[in-house]
């Protein structure tokens, strides 16, 4: 692959979870945020922790990472779109993968929330009608892409509908460690991995630990 990956939201836990991993499978990141300062002092921290070996990770404003070929969105639902606005200018022809989940939560715990597009990354898509957007990521959790010390141990479900930028993502997940890129189908099914997480919120509840995904009798090449 050429040029960075760019993660909008990059200061965040899961963007600093995948930097983290991405980095030290030999790819190079760029962390963006709404503030330049920040996504620079959070990479010069990652590139700290992570020490030499690890691929290149730097910082900027999301709309100057938003110009890099692949560009992970890795924002809260509340308030995403004026992220999508920041990247608007700049990753018009970009691979644009979104781990989005529109959640909420009540007293009975977490629910997904209805998306007029059908998902949050068919959403992206009408917005951004010449780039090619993939979810991927959705149902990771956090704790577990930081947690350095242990590999992921989970399929990565990737959903789109340009088999090239899949297999580009399906990629990018098999060379995190532990981990398995597995490509489920067309961008409509985005709507079931998103709704994925309310369900591991719930077994997480249950049972006080940090569920993922892994499909079984699947052998992929
Ligand atoms: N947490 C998980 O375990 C998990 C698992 C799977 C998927 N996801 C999905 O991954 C996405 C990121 O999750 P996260 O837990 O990493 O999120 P987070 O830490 O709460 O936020 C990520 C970053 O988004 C930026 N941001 C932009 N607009 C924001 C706003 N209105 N409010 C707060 N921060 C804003 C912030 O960076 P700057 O301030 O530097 O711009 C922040 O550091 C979410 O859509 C979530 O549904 C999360």
């Amino acid at each position: 692959m050429s040029g960075p990956v760019a993660i909008i939201g990059g200061t965040g836990a899961m963007g600093r979870g995948l930097a983290a991993r991405l980095a030290l499978a030999g790819v190079e990141v760029v962390l963006g945020s709404r503030d330049a300062e920040r996504g620079a002092a959070a990479a010069a921290t990652l590139t700290d922790e992570l020490g030499a070996g690890a691929a290149a990770i730097t910082g900027t404003d999301n709309a100057t990472a938003g110009g890099a070929a692949v560009v992970v969105l890795a924002v809260p639902f509340d308030g995403f779109e004026a992220n999508l606005d920041s990247i608007a200018q700049t990753a018009t022809t970009s691979v644009i993968v979104s781990m989005v989940n529109p959640l909420a939560f009540d007293r009975r715990g977490a629910y997904p929330i209805t998306v007029e597009a059908g998902s949050i990354a068919e959403h992206i898509a009408e917005r951004f009608p010449e780039a090619r957007v993939v979810s991927a990521f959705n149902t990771v959790a956090a704790r577990v892409l930081g947690d350095l010390d242990r590999p992921v141990d989970e399929d990565i479900l990737v959903a789109g509908d340009d088999p090239e930028a899949v297999d580009l993502v399906v990629d990018l997940a098999d060379r995190i460690e532990g981990a398995r890129g597995v490509a489920v189908g067309a961008l409509r099914l985005s709507m079931v991995l998103e709704s994925l997480t309310p369900v591991l919120i719930g077994v997480n509840k249950r049972y006080r630990t940090h569920a993922g995904v892994r499909f079984s009798r699947l052998q992929v090449d």
